[in-house]
């Protein structure tokens, strides 16, 4: 512990531990920076919710990752391209607050790229018949009867591509806040 802390002594060893932590969640399941919130604005006001950190591209500083094409979320960004990125890692203390603006990309070379690393588990899930959010009369998973009950293949889940959407966020600003015994330390980034 004593050696992180000489780490974020500096600007630049802080930065280069954010980098370092982007990386590794972007990459690792069980990481708790693989699974950060996504805030939005929406005609109602600020929108959050849980998604996954796909990737994150250290040289552009850009985060990406995965929706349906029909989910709220690609409305609320069409309109209003700022969003914020929260990130908090429980046994480090760390929490992350990042802001940047996001473009929506389909069917260009950037979501194709996405897709094409996506497996089939994940590409169930723009497989759905109707948009998701969509009110149904009894609790479904909303996918067609062909990818049910059975293992699907990779060439079924092709089928998912045309609502596929890869977010991808530039950042601007980030707030890095580690919580401490002998006092927190806070640093606007
Ligand atoms: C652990 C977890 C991870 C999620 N990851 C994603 C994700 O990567 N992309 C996504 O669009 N939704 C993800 N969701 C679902 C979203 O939280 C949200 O319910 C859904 O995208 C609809 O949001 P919207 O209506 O604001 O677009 C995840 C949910 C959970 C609980």
């Amino acid at each position: 512990m004593r050696k992180k802390e000489g780490k974020w002594k500096t600007l630049d060893g802080v930065l280069d531990e954010i980098w370092k932590m982007l990386k590794r969640g972007a990459t690792h399941y069980h990481d708790p920076f693989h699974w950060p919130v996504l805030g939005t604005t929406g005609k109602e006001g600020p929108s959050m919710r849980c998604v996954i950190l796909r990737e994150f591209i250290e040289p552009d500083r850009v985060l990406v990752c995965h929706t349906d094409a029909r989910a709220a979320k690609v409305q609320e960004i069409a309109s209003f391209e700022k969003v914020s990125w929260l990130f908090y890692h429980p046994k480090r203390k760390v929490q992350l607050r990042i802001s940047g603006r996001a473009a929506l990309h389909a069917e260009d070379h950037f979501a194709d790229r996405q897709w094409a690393g996506t497996g089939i588990s994940s590409r169930l899930n723009y497989c759905s018949i109707e948009p998701p959010g969509t009110p149904v009369d009894s609790p479904s998973s909303g996918l067609p009867d062909f990818l049910l009950h059975k293992a699907a293949t990779l060439l079924e889940t092709e089928k998912g591509h045309q609502n596929f959407m890869a977010i991808a966020c530039r950042i601007d600003s980030m707030d890095w806040l580690v919580l401490q015994v002998l006092g927190n330390r806070r640093i606007p980034l």
